[in-house]
């Protein structure tokens, strides 16, 4: 063992993004030491160089050399390291694997496209759970403190943590005390951004809390005012986005996902126009469920206007801008768009990664067997930063790289982004003047016409 606890991980690829992946899931639940290596070659050298290799993560073809390659010096060496192979190949299909189920316990085969879940599983079983910082966090589930006084209308009281350190929780509120709020209340003033409830109760919690919010939001819709209304709707995005954050999408979350996505829909065809909506959003603080309601109402406005609104197009709009940023924690990630920018530039390698990666981490959280997301929808999600000259990310597409159904999304998400930041429509013509050269060209062309038509008449020409 390299230091008390923890293990040397190698993970051989060639491909710099899995790599990443693969850091950045390792990173993020343990405290082990990540080895990367882009070929077989590599990973040799890296063992030689070490004493003590716990577990090996490699892919099968590397350009130049191969998973086998690798193998098979272990198999030469006689050398008791646990090799996990990531491959579209099956180790049965390979020459050189044909032992390689009883060679080691601990020998396993993942199909790519893996989960997390399914590495840190692994890992789990490996290594051991003992050192891993998290293992107790997937008990508790952290909660937005403010969101909780707000939606817990349900009359239920539960147990209620706060987090001294990566493994202490302190026990706060016993279920059942009456006077729960005050002691909330309390710790929010002293600072404290999270509260924590026990998985199970959570679940119980947001499912009954999206469920009231939702009866409420259907019984005011007749009667209540626009305001009222789009508070009722944001507090059910933030819910659900939470919910899914922490449960994945399952039968438990897809049926709520459906009803708020429904109720965004009746709310922007109510909605009045941008200048109301985004009044209504200044007094909030959630960047992500602000900019997911925004870029609904963008999107869907300009699909309306240029007569797109097919069945269920809305929906699936919806639906992407809702989740487009939902493997993000932190609203301060999903703010940064430029990867130029110094904000960017000053952050750690694992953040930076994080946010590379977040398009097609947040495809991936809904993509679960169970949901019913459209391919429209995980395509909306996963090129929301791509860029006309191809200067976007992850994979640089440019204007003629993306349908015209992303494209209109992905001015909608820029659009109501500069928006947010801004907070002010008098700078809508100056965004679409910078607009004209971004968005002018190839599949983006249409949806800039709509999207000039739907929003430019809206401001009175300055004199
Ligand atoms: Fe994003």
């Amino acid at each position: 063992m390299s230091e008390a606890g923890k293990k040397r991980i190698i993970v051989a690829d060639d491909e710099e993004g899995i790599r990443d992946v693969f850091s950045m899931i390792i990173e993020s639940s343990f405290d082990h030491e990540i080895l990367l290596c882009d070929c077989a070659a590599s990973a040799i050298e890296t063992i030689k160089k070490n004493p003590k290799i716990d577990l090996i993560f490699s892919d099968y073809n590397m350009g130049k050399d191969t998973g086998g390659d690798l193998y098979k010096f272990l198999k030469d060496k006689n050398l008791d390291i646990p090799f996990a192979l990531c491959s579209t190949y099956s180790p049965e299909d390979i020459d050189g694997f044909e032992e390689f189920d009883t060679d080691h316990p601990h020998n396993a085969y993942f199909q790519k496209p893996f989960t997390s879940e399914e590495i840190v599983g692994h890992i789990n079983k490996v290594c051991g759970e003992e050192t891993i910082p998290t293992s107790e966090i997937q008990t508790f589930v952290r909660v937005n403190p403010e969101r909780f006084m707000r939606l817990n209308q349900i009359k239920e009281t539960f147990d209620v943590y706060i987090r001294l350190s990566k493994k202490k929780y302190v026990k706060i509120i016993n279920e059942g005390e009456s006077e729960s709020f005050e002691v909330i209340d309390k710790y929010i003033k002293k600072g404290v951004d999270y509260i924590f409830l026990e998985w199970q109760k959570y679940e119980i919690f947001e499912k009954k809390s999206i469920e009231a919010l939702f009866d409420k939001f259907e019984e005011q819709l007749a009667t209540a005012s626009n305001e009222e209304l789009t508070e009722n709707v944001l507090d059910s995005i933030e819910a659900i986005q939470g919910m899914v954050k922490n449960l994945g999408v399952n039968e438990r979350t897809v049926e709520l996902i459906d009803k708020v996505v429904d109720s965004t829909e009746k709310m922007i065809s109510k909605s009045g126009n941008l200048d109301e909506l985004l009044n209504l959003l200044k007094s909030k603080d959630g960047y992500i469920k602000d900019h997911g309601y925004l870029c609904s109402y963008v999107a869907c406005s300009i699909a309306e206007r240029m007569s797109w609104k097919t069945e269920g197009i809305w929906k699936k709009i919806i639906t992407a801008s809702l989740f487009q940023n939902i493997s993000l924690e932190e609203n301060e990630l999903a703010m940064i768009y430029d990867l130029n920018s110094n904000e960017y530039k000053g952050l750690e390698d694992r953040v930076q990664t994080k946010i590379k990666m977040h398009p097609q981490d947040s495809v991936k959280i809904i993509s679960d067997a169970e949901s019913n997301f459209s391919e429209d929808t995980r395509k909306m999600i996963q090129n929301h930063h791509e860029l006309p000259d191809g200067s976007g990310y992850p994979r640089g597409l440019n204007a003629t790289n993306v349908a015209p159904l992303e494209a209109l999304f992905i001015l909608a998400t820029n659009f109501a982004h500069s928006l947010i930041m801004t907070k002010d429509v008098d700078q809508i013509n100056i965004i679409a003047q910078d607009y004209n050269e971004v968005y002018n060209k190839g599949n983006y062309k249409k949806p800039y016409q709509g999207f000039l038509k739907t929003f430019i008449k809206l401001i009175p020409p300055k004199d």
